[in-house]
């Protein structure tokens, strides 16, 4: 689910097309119909959908609606890729451990907006990105994987943020895979990463056995 540009959106449709990934993008779904990611998943041929927020009377009818179409394409899993809008609780606890959210700092540190201008601000000699399991308070969840960079004394908020991305595009395609392979397990809020054979295969994945997402 996108709100705008989608490069973290286009880098998994990207990662999905590569021979030994587990993911199979099958729907973008954008609550602005001017979203310039929407005309890029277009282009890599995956289906795409509007849902305007503005266009229901409540927070929970937007977020049936949107239930509604991800099940009707029978998606199995949720990634928020610069979705900006709070989720209600109904909506997160339906996809309990079936959605995962991608923010620009090192978790639990600055949490919310314009995350690279409030960690120049406060002096932070490190930032990156983490991807993590939803619950229902903003960018709060078990952390699946997060990646730094140091802050230069030079850093504008445009240069870090390019930093960060770059991690986002390693990070969630990881995250991800991870997960569609069954290695990932929450435990009392923490994820695990347990062990695998799966970097052993050497043959492309039977198409069907893919995670939906
Ligand atoms: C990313 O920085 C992501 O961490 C945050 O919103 C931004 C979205 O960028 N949640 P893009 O639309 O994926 O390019």
């Amino acid at each position: 689910m996108i709100s705008g540009r989608g490069s973290n959106m286009e880098n998994l449709i990207r990662a999905s097309y590569k021979p030994d990934s587990d993911i199979d993008i099958v729907l973008v779904i954008s609550n602005y119909k001017n979203a310039p990611g929407l005309k890029i998943a277009q282009e890599l041929g995956v289906e795409t959908q509007i849902i305007e927020h503005g266009k229901f009377e409540s927070r929970n009818a937007f977020e049936l609606q949107l239930t509604s179409v991800l099940e009707n394409a029978r998606t199995e899993f949720v990634c928020l890729a610069g979705f900006m809008r709070m989720l209600g609780t109904n909506f997160v606890n339906h996809w309990h451990n079936r959605l995962v959210n991608i923010h620009p700092s090192v978790l639990p540190a600055f949490k919310g907006l314009n995350t690279h201008e409030r960690v120049i601000e406060a002096g932070a000699h490190y930032s990156g990105c983490t991807v993590h399991f939803v619950r229902p308070n903003m960018d709060e969840g078990p952390i699946i994987l997060q990646a730094i960079t140091p802050v230069r004394s030079e850093d504008s908020a445009i240069e870090l943020s390019n930093r960060v991305l770059k991690l986002e595009h390693e990070c969630y395609p990881l995250a991800l895979n991870w997960i569609a392979k069954g290695q990932i397990s929450i435990a009392r809020g923490t994820v695990r990463l347990t062990e695998s054979d799966t970097h052993n295969i050497t043959e492309p994945p039977d198409q069907s056995s893919k995670k939906r997402i």
